[in-house]
């Protein structure tokens, strides 16, 4: 044991974390011993031979036809291994804090003055939702004024998600946001760091923006933890993606909610009902997530998101470490996480808001700047949506980028 933790030290020297008090231990991902059970319930799932009614699209909810191709596909075509050797690619970490085992990804940039960055996911998503942009963010980058940016990006693993321990019932997303801060100042000794949220991720970033204030020295999000005005009550022009965020938003709103009530008023039927069940995880789970490439309502055909939603992968780490339930007690725990009153925040730190065309939520740029402290740039890109680490990295790694060039300021 103590050579094998040597040699991982000896392998991933940048990546040695300093830990005053605080018990570092090295992760790798490690399920194999779950992927017979997981793919002989996939397999012994029985699916109806037709769909009951042929003319009820996504809208709906889940396709037949489609949920019949993901169950081929995760039967014979889906490598646990080769995902879970990518997933190992990564520097991961676990270590307890405030009685929570906590599990991060630490990748580290190979330059002394690196801007350390928080990445936080939410529900449905997990650490592996950042697997794109990982990598690009701790190269080096030049900004055309000749700023050299790169970044230490950490990931942490939400209480209750994955790898890291569920917490007390009444854990809620504040005490998430000290943890993590926490981990960043107390564990890793970072003094001052950025951070991006999307999702819970948003709501656990923003209270550590508001409340950290001087740790959190940038923050960049593309999802706010409030409730914007209703999209057709603005008086202001929209740009075509604005139109579609918009009418995208106004679906949401009037359809696509019932996952939410149910997961924060009866956490444990949906949690126990699918706990051991992948085909019905991935119904429930991908009927959330695949509208944006499957006939998207009054949107046109174009997709907007990756071809490749749901991830399977997405699925399979919740189903493979039995923590489907533990994370959708988020939102019982936290029923005011979006919010309609906004408060400006007692911060001065910079923010950037970038939307992405499928987002689940307009929020015009007028509203942004009232919840930021400084907002130093909004900005619009035509793909991509809540899951923007998985749908769009390029464009998320030259957002996070350009907010790199205010760190400190
Ligand atoms: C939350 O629950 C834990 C035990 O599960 C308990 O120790 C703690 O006092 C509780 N906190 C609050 C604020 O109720
Ligand atoms: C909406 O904005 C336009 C142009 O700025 C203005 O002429 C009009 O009076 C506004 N309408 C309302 C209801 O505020
Ligand atoms: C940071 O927060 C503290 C406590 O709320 C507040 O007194 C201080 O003014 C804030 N700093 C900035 C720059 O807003
Ligand atoms: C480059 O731009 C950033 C952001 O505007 C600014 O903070 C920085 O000072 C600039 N650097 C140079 C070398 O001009």
């Amino acid at each position: 044991m103590v050579s094998l933790l040597c040699l991982v030290a000896l392998l991933f020297p940048l990546s040695a974390t300093s830990s005053a008090g605080f018990d570092v231990q090295p992760f790798r991902v490690d399920l194999g011993h779950e992927v017979a059970h997981m793919k002989a319930l996939v397999q012994n799932t029985r699916l109806p031979d037709k769909p009951l009614y042929p003319e009820a699209s996504i809208e709906f909810g889940m396709e037949l036809d489609v949920l019949r191709d993901l169950q081929t596909k995760w039967l014979n075509d889906y490598d646990w291994a080769k995902q879970e050797a990518t997933l190992n690619e990564l520097p991961q970490f676990t270590v307890t804090i405030e009685g929570q085992s906590v599990h991060f990804v630490h990748a580290k940039s190979e330059e002394p003055d690196a801007i350390p960055m928080l990445l936080l996911h939410g529900w449905s998503g997990s650490f592996q939702e950042f697997l794109p942009v990982v990598k690009p963010l701790t190269q080096s980058w030049t900004s055309p004024n000749g700023t050299r940016i790169s970044f230490d990006v950490i990931v942490p693993s939400l209480p209750g998600f994955i790898f890291s321990s569920p917490p007390p019932q009444n854990w809620t997303n504040a005490d998430t946001a000290r943890i993590f801060n926490k981990l960043m100042v107390n564990v890793l000794g970072y003094s001052t760091y950025s951070l991006h949220g999307t999702d819970w991720g948003s709501s656990v970033g923003y209270i550590l923006y508001s409340t950290f204030n001087t740790t959190v020295r940038a923050a960049h999000f593309n999802l706010l933890p409030f409730i914007a005005p209703d999209p057709q009550s603005l008086n202001i022009t929209l740009t075509d993606i604005e139109k579609v965020t918009v009418q995208r938003s106004l679906d949401f709103r009037a359809t696509g909610l019932a996952y939410n009530m149910e997961q924060a008023f009866k956490p444990n039927t949906i949690g126990l009902a699918l706990y051991d069940n992948p085909i019905g995880q991935l119904s429930w789970i991908g009927s959330n997530i695949l509208l944006c490439k499957v006939r998207p309502p009054a949107l046109g055909p174009r997709p907007r998101c990756s071809p490749t939603r749901p991830s399977l992968t997405m699925v399979s780490l919740y189903t493979l470490t039995h923590t489907f339930q533990s994370s959708v007690w988020i939102y019982e725990q936290n029923p005011n996480g979006f919010s309609a009153d906004y408060v400006k925040p007692a911060t001065d730190a910079p923010m950037g808001y970038s939307l992405f065309e499928y987002e689940l939520q307009f929020t015009p740029r007028d509203y942004v700047e009232k919840v930021a402290g400084k907002l130093v740039s909004y900005k619009e890109h035509d793909f991509g949506g809540h899951f923007a680490g998985l749908d769009n990295p390029p464009a998320l790694v030259e957002d996070l980028r350009e907010l790199g060039l205010y760190f400190g300021s």
